[in-house]
């Protein structure tokens, strides 16, 4: 049959790989009427998740043969990949977006496309539509697979907004192409959404429902990713304790965690995000006598304060996680601990923030993400009467802040002198001549060698601490 009348195919991937075979004659058209390449740029604000959901549009636009263009402003089709976790994610989009818009394109008119988690939010939508009309794509994070298909719509209907929102999904889709930007490490997502509902958080409502991916299709990403020349993988996740469930197979993150470390090629595994109120002795256990599984544990504190913590819905106390957190330390001694903190949720006090205090400088955690308490919509801490005023917000943040630096900063000149294994990841920008890479901890350390080691792992003796990274030289 003529591809032209081919019938669209059902069943995703298929129908997205014929969307991109049309997309790709559509390109072409264009190309010969200005005699160039058309070109994409990608920005991605957010996650991990974000950034892996980058990929895999990148890895669209690619198979359809667009050329990758490093300047946004230039690009003749731009892709915001957009974020909405604080007020001050959406409001850099909107900045961006007229910005952009106040810069013209050479000879044609650029494409605008906007997806992510802020798309998810029908307020966005709105403003969007009434405020930067000139956007010409919006899709939402169920339907990123989709990207080929969306572009063919937009160049059907050229003046018109195509919309493409989905509230859930319980759908994965496998096997679409993706466009990795490290050659030899990659995330590899194992579950997407969240049924936590902390009161805070907009992620359950904008990534929906947790959904666990099936272990075998993890293992055969892994396994290829590994054949392409992958070391190392992050396994990602709003909360791995919980993978499995849901799933036919009855498998918890640490037995996955022991099967990912079978795949040959594979060095070196991490994983985010880990959520205190689900982490088992079964994980503290597998890592610890894995020398793959990096020495890094995220494990998000928010707040120091069990009455806080309570009206966060986070479901552990300060002494639990006190508890959780000091057994790791005794049972992985070189483990780093990082965290999240959330500064001034309503009815917050300077008491609660002691309690913070008092939990940092017990675990002297290793780093430590502090931020601000931002008001989601349709967020229950939305409602809650006690709003903390910004500046005394600022002021117990200047606190925090000066601790957790403090213990991070500790934590890190403990190294000093030791030698570690480091796994290159670019040139460096420190000082011209040296690369720079990651400690298992996640320490970043500079030293002196050429680009040729980019992606490999290497011993590093650790000479100077230069508060949260180090001076080193190869041994
Ligand atoms: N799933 C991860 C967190 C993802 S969001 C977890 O639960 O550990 C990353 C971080 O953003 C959170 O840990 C939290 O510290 C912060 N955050 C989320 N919502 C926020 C809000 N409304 N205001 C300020 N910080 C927020
Ligand atoms: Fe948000 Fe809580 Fe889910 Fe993390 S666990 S994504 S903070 S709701
Ligand atoms: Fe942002 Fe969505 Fe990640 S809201 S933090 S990009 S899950």
């Amino acid at each position: 049959m003529d591809k032209e009348f081919r019938i669209i195919p059902e069943n995703e991937p298929e129908r997205q790989y014929y969307f991109i075979e049309l997309a790709k004659k559509l390109r072409e058209e264009k190309e010969n009427e200005t005699g160039r390449p058309l070109t994409y740029h990608v920005t991605t604000f957010g996650c991990q998740m974000n950034a892996r959901d980058s990929e895999k549009l990148t890895g669209i636009l690619e198979a359809i043969g667009y050329t990758c263009e490093e300047k946004e402003e230039e690009a003749d089709f731009v892709i915001f990949n957009t974020c909405t976790i604080r007020d001050n994610a959406d409001q850099k989009v909107y900045g961006r977006l007229g910005y952009l818009h106040g810069k013209k394109n050479r000879d044609r008119k650029r494409v605008i496309a906007l997806c992510g988690c802020m798309m998810q939010e029908k307020s966005a939508v709105e403003k969007i539509k009434k405020s930067y009309p000139f956007v010409n794509i919006i899709f939402g994070t169920h339907n990123i697979y989709k990207l080929a298909e969306l572009i063919c719509s937009a160049c059907q209907f050229e003046d018109t907004m195509v919309i493409d929102i989905q509230d859930g999904s319980n759908e994965i889709v496998e096997d679409i192409p993706s466009l990795r930007k490290y050659p030899f490490k990659s995330g590899v997502n194992i579950m997407f959404g969240c049924n936590n509902f902390c009161t805070y958080c907009i992620v359950p409502y904008v990534r929906g429902r947790e959904r666990s991916r099936e272990p075998e299709a993890v293992i055969r990403e892994i396994e290829k990713l590994a054949r392409d020349g992958v070391k190392e993988v992050m396994l990602l996740g709003q909360n791995v304790n919980s993978y499995g469930k849901g799933l036919l197979r009855n498998i918890s993150f640490a037995e996955l965690l022991k099967e990912v470390e079978k795949v040959p090629g594979i060095e070196r595994i991490r994983f985010m995000t880990s959520h205190p109120k689900d982490l088992s002795d079964e994980l503290i256990e597998v890592m610890s006598s894995s020398d793959k599984i990096c020495r890094h544990l995220h494990l998000p504190l928010q707040s120091g304060s069990t009455r806080i913590l309570e009206r966060m819905n986070r479901r552990y106390t300060k002494e639990q996680y006190l508890e959780l957190a000091l057994k790791i330390r005794e049972k992985i001694p070189d483990i780093a601990i990082t965290t999240d903190i959330i500064i001034g949720f309503p009815g917050e006090t300077a008491e609660d923030v002691d309690d913070t205090l008092d939990v940092i400088e017990k675990v002297r955690f290793d780093g430590a993400f502090t931020f601000i308490y931002s008001k989601r919509k349709n967020t229950p801490a939305e409602k809650m009467p006690d709003q903390v005023p910004r500046d005394l917000a600022q002021q117990q943040f200047d606190r925090v802040l000066s601790k957790v630096q403090e213990t991070a900063r500790e934590m890190a000149g403990k190294r000093t002198g030791k030698t570690e294994k480091v796994l290159v990841e670019e040139k460096s920008d420190h000082s011209e001549g040296f690369v720079s890479g990651r400690l298992s901890s996640n320490l970043v350390v500079h030293f002196r060698g050429d680009e040729s080691l980019i992606g490999q792992i290497v011993n590093v003796r650790l000479d100077s601490c230069k508060n949260f990274y180090y001076i080193g030289e190869r041994v």
